[in-house]
């Protein structure tokens, strides 16, 4: 073995491992955002001091927020660290309905060219839901569609929106979908669409998955028309595995899909590219519950033990998920959201109590 230079003395900073440590750009958001992400950093921070990984969270604000104090929705130094960091952990920010700024999620996705949105559904043990035991992927592509924002004024009374499907944007999600389904095992990937009306774009979309199919023989695919898969889900959600989709039939399915596990508190996603990744919840700012220690940080958290495992932390991760695991089990420090009375603080320090003294899940 070759010895680094000091190593053959017995200095206490040889017994004391140095911590890994990472450097994640933290966007609190607003609404809920400020409640969540404390209780998940307070969280992340408690896991990595017990497996040696350490974190240097550079916060920024983003959207209104932002805009008051620097006159920029998305201030250029939020752009720089991201673009250095690559890693960005984001709380929900709003977005004015019906006019104001423009999606600020919309904005980064775009920026960091973040094509692929990763949303696994899977069920907490413990918590009674209207369906037990799923375990579903929603691979939505994330910078095309009727989210390019490209809406104009034909003549007064007249709006037209353009819908963009790229050959490019809907092979790049198809191939990420079905690389996912092989890497993980995973049995079928359903595409859906509703190219019987719009047969050019969601066409196009169609033919680009299809052509991907084919070089996954292992893996089923299937098409499903969406408003079909909206019925199709509530009756019997156990026929899909990975629901590949255009960007906006994924965020519908996203939100329906949730409610199978317990509802959009509890759904984590990533926004993946090829230099960057920001994780976040499924869901947004909750105005309803804001500022009122009701919200649920378990979206997420699980978004963080995505983006742990992203950036090679799974030890962390798992601590993290046993943890959380451990509570949904135990069902004593619940949030409303999801039938308890606890609050949001109250529920992070039982996943962080439950990290102190983890309890192995019965066989
Ligand atoms: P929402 O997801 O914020 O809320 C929908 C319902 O779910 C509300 O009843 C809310 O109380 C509940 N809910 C959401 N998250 C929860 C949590 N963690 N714990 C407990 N209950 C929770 O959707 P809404 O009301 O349509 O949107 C509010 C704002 O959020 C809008 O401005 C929208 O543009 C923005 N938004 C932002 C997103 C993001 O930043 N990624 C994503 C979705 C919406």
């Amino acid at each position: 073995m070759v010895k680094s230079p000091g190593s053959s003395k017995s200095s206490k900073a040889a017994k004391t491992p140095k911590r890994r440590t990472h450097r994640i750009t933290l966007i609190p958001g607003d609404g809920i955002g400020p409640e969540v992400s404390a209780a998940v950093v307070s969280i992340v921070e408690a896991a990595g001091r017990a497996t040696g990984a350490a974190f240097e969270w550079h916060r920024y604000a983003a959207g209104a927020e932002a805009f008051e104090t620097t006159g920029e929705y998305i201030p250029k130094a939020l752009y720089d660290s991201i673009e250095e960091n690559r890693v960005a952990l984001k709380g929900p920010v709003t977005t004015p309905v019906g006019g104001g700024f423009a999606s600020i999620n919309v904005a980064l996705r775009q920026k960091f060219e973040l094509f692929a949105n990763f949303r696994p559904v899977k069920s907490l043990p413990g918590l009674k839901t209207i369906y037990p035991d799923i375990d579903l992927i929603i691979v939505r592509e994330n910078m095309e569609d009727l989210y390019a924002g490209l809406e104009h004024v034909v003549v007064p009374g007249v709006v037209q929106a353009l819908k963009i499907i790229t050959e490019k944007g809907s092979t790049r999600i198809a191939k990420f979908a079905f690389d996912y389904a092989r890497r993980q095992g995973r049995k079928k990937v359903h595409a859906i669409h509703k190219a019987n009306i719009m047969k050019l774009s969601d066409g196009l979309f169609l033919r680009c998955c299809q052509t991907v199919a084919e070089g996954f023989p292992e893996v089923e695919y299937r098409e499903h028309i969406v408003d079909n898969t909206c019925m199709q889900l509530v009756m019997n959600p156990y026929q899909y595995d990975i629901l590949l989709t255009e960007n906006l039939y994924g965020d519908i399915l996203s939100d329906l899909c949730s409610a199978f596990v317990g509802g959009l508190g509890l759904v984590p996603g990533a926004n993946l590219g090829t230099e960057c990744a920001i994780f976040e919840a499924v869901h947004g700012s909750a105005p309803d519950i804001a500022g009122k220690n009701l919200a649920n940080p378990t979206a997420l958290l699980q978004s963080a033990v995505l983006m742990l495992h992203h950036i090679g932390e799974s030890e962390t991760a798992a601590r993290v998920q046993d943890a959380l695991e451990q509570v949904y089990r135990e069902g004593r420090t619940l949030t409303r959201d999801v039938g308890g009375t606890s609050g949001t603080r109250e529920f992070a320090e039982a996943v962080l109590r439950a990290m102190e003294t983890p309890v192995k899940a019965q066989a």
